[in-house]
């Protein structure tokens, strides 16, 4: 089948490659010039495991193209995803002005009937929207709506994993609207996605409706769950109870299950933060307000402040000569992404309170280096306290403690006894419970997990 792909971010790439890869025809378009030269010459401005080789792949074989043409872009697909971002609005609900800007594209160019797919995070209601964007457009140019359906494909892979999510996906939600071109928009995605059904069916139709408001339901109960885990992490610390034991003990429960309990320093990236406000702003605007995401999110907002409140009860308030190797600076391992990651903050209030920050990313160092630049605007002093170094050794070299942010696998087991030479003192405050306290202490290490407790 041919199909568009517009945006060429995290979402639209790993969408275009996977696609290509089960043979379709793939045009995927961006309006940002530099992404797509690096894109043509061979590069991915991204990270993700398994991505450049597939793009490789999909591009020689003449499956897989990029580029900024949006008048060429519609001529390609029969299908076209929008997967263009959709970051919060001043006052935290979902912006939508990407959105309706593919589409008034989609509506100023095409001419032969389209199947419209918003890949996006959007609220409820947007689909109507984006239909309407079209329409106004086709109208301008004399053209009948009914050239085109618009369907709700919310995604749901995770950064770190995107690829062998999108490939694998536990589910796909197709919702569609209950007209004649919404039923034949339904046939057409039910074609596009059966190889990812082979050994069993894993599509859910439903209405567009729904289909918009499962994602959002999606990424706030795992919020949830994350913030539920670290207000009893942080009353675990405080009753001397262990947070570790505590996971198992009620993640064995089938009801509950094992996924996402992990407490830590609060959930970060280009997703929950955003989606969880949106839902919450969303339900406001119907005339309800869902105090458990209010909850959530004031949980979370706090957690990321738990290791600089560690560090502070240990060194005090005043920083000021202290050095603080860190390991991991990404919202999570496997990802170049430092979209609210909670390394920012914790580096700016280490920072402002005095400290030195040497600090280590297996992959999101570029990232950084622009983040930084970015949370230092007017304050080059403090910007001057920060340095990045290639070896997380080298990082810790006279610090006087390890902070670890990211659980990045080469964190997991690394050579205690160089890492204790290395640090002035053998302090480990660990935002991701890597270590187990007891064996920390046989080394003679002193440990701060999130919860943890010998
Ligand atoms: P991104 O910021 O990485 O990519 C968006 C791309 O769209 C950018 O390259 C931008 O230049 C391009 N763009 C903006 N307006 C355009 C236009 N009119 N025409 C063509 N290109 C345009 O964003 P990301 O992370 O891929 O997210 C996209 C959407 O997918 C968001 O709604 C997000 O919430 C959702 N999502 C993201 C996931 C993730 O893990 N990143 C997972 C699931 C959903």
């Amino acid at each position: 089948m041919k199909v568009t792909i517009i945006g060429s971010g995290y979402v639209g790439l790993v969408t275009g490659a996977c696609l290509a890869e089960q043979g379709n025809n793939v045009f995927c378009v961006d309006v940002d010039s530099k992404k797509i030269e690096i894109l043509n010459s061979g590069g991915v401005p991204i990270y993700e495991p398994g991505l450049k080789e597939m793009i490789e792949r999909n591009r020689a074989a003449g499956r897989l193209q990029f580029s900024t043409d949006i008048a060429a872009s519609v001529a390609h697909g029969d299908i076209q995803f929008i997967a263009v971002g959709t970051p919060p609005d001043e006052d935290g609900s979902a912006d939508l002005q990407y959105v309706v800007a593919a589409a008034r594209n989609i509506g100023r160019h095409m001419s032969t009937p389209k199947v419209i797919v918003d890949k996006s995070t959007v609220p409820v209601g947007t689909a109507d929207k984006v239909l309407a964007a079209i329409t106004e457009e086709l109208n301008n140019r004399g053209l009948s709506p009914e050239l085109c359906s618009v369907v709700s494909n919310p995604e749901f892979l995770k950064e770190g994993a995107a690829v062998e999510d999108f490939m694998r996906p536990d589910r796909i939600v197709i919702g569609t609207q209950n007209t004649p071109a919404g039923l034949r928009a339904k046939e057409q995605m039910r074609k596009l996605y059966a190889p990812f059904n082979r050994h069993h069916e894993r599509t859910y139709y439903m209405d567009v409706k729904s289909a918009e408001l499962t994602k959002y339901a999606a990424n706030a109960m795992l919020a949830t769950r994350i913030s539920f885990m670290n207000e009893l992490a942080n009353l675990a610390d405080l009753v001397g109870a262990d947070i570790e034991a505590v996971r198992q003990g009620i993640g064995s429960d089938s009801r509950i299950g094992y996924g996402f309990l992990y407490s830590g320093t609060g959930y970060g990236g280009s997703c929950f933060p955003k989606d969880v406000s949106a839902l919450s702003k969303t339900a406001i605007e119907h005339g309800r307000d869902l105090k458990i995401l209010d909850a959530v999110e004031a949980v979370n907002e706090a957690q990321k402040y738990i290791l600089v409140e560690k560090i502070e009860k240990r060194f005090g308030a005043d920083l000021k000569g202290k050095k603080f190797a860190m390991w991991g600076l990404a919202f999570k391992p496997n990802t170049d992404d430092m979209r609210e990651a909670p390394s920012r903050v914790i580096i700016q209030e280490l920072v402002k309170r005095g400290a030195q920050i040497v600090a280590h990313d297996p992959v999101a160092m570029p990232e950084t280096r622009h983040c930084l630049e970015v949370d230092f605007k007017g304050n080059p002093e403090g910007l001057k306290q920060v340095t990045l170094v290639d070896d997380p050794m080298v990082a810790t070299q006279g610090a006087d403690a390890l902070v670890i942010v990211t659980e990045w696998k080469a964190f997991r087991s690394p050579d205690f006894d160089l890492l204790k030479a290395k640090l002035k003192n053998p302090i480990i405050f660990d935002g991701r419970n890597l270590y187990e306290p007891q064996a920390m202490q046989e080394l003679g290490i002193e440990y701060q997990g999130i919860g943890r407790h010998n």
